[in-house]
């Protein structure tokens, strides 16, 4: 199937580390190291094929609840994938964004993340999101806690939005790998009008001929947004 358009914001709960792991019987520390692949393959393709949003959803507020190793091996990641990608930001104009709470972040993280955000900052193709300690509950209440302090009152949607931890454009395209039909406190106000995508393809396989099909998918949605069309 040809694909005519793209999502100008695609968003991703990255599913099924584990699993894959479990299935080549290796240690779920190299699942996440395999996953980490899919992520620059996927990155790959949205600069390829201009798609100006990427979110990923990487570590959840929930995500500490893991065993202590393999939080640590998240987080060890994660700082890796900083400091090799810098170069690779630098050279496609990708915009380096983390979205999420700052606090338990290790201190050294939480700094290498404020130097790339701050050093890309100014990269205008693509903005790679990474929803990183994210809940999208603490997200929304984050959001009126702010908006109390600000001392405002009977504010809209368009007003909460600018509280939010970005002003990104709402997803168009919400993929979920590995099968579960769930959203797992991922983007709850941003995905109001999201197309959903869920697939049983576990994370570390999920390469350039899934996000052709799950793309080709959303070109097949017939997006009305509340209304009706042809009237
Ligand atoms: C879910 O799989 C995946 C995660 C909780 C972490 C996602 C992290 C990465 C893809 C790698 C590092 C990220 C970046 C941005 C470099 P799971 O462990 O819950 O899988 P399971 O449900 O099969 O156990």
């Amino acid at each position: 199937m040809e694909i005519t358009k793209y999502p100008e914001h695609l968003a991703i709960i990255m599913d099924g580390n584990g699993r894959w792991a479990k299935k080549q019987g290796l240690l779920r520390a190299l699942g996440h190291e395999k996953g980490a692949q899919s992520v620059r393959q996927v990155l790959e393709y949205c600069v390829e094929h201009h798609i100006p949003y990427l979110t990923l959803y990487a570590f959840s507020t929930e995500n500490w609840n893991r065993p202590q190793d393999e939080v640590s091996t998240l987080m060890k990641l994660f700082l890796k994938y900083i400091k090799n990608e810098r170069k690779n930001m630098m050279k496609n104009k990708i915009r380096f964004f983390v979205s999420g709470r700052k606090n338990n972040v290790p201190e050294k993280l939480q700094k290498e993340i404020e130097k790339l955000e701050e050093e890309t900052k100014n990269n205008d193709k693509i903005t790679l999101n990474i929803a990183f300690n994210y809940g999208s509950r603490a997200e929304i209440v984050d959001a009126v806690n702010r908006i109390i302090k600000d001392g405002k009152e009977n504010i809209t949607e368009e007003d909460f939005s600018k509280y939010l931890y970005n002003d990104f454009p709402d997803p168009d395209l919400l993929i979920r790998t590995s099968g579960e039909m769930r959203i797992s406190n991922f983007l709850l106000w941003q995905i109001a009008y999201s197309e959903l995508y869920i697939t049983d393809t576990l994370w570390p396989d999920f390469d350039e001929k899934e996000i052709d099909k799950a793309i080709e998918s959303y070109n097949q949605r017939d997006r009305r947004f509340g209304g009706v069309k042809n009237v």
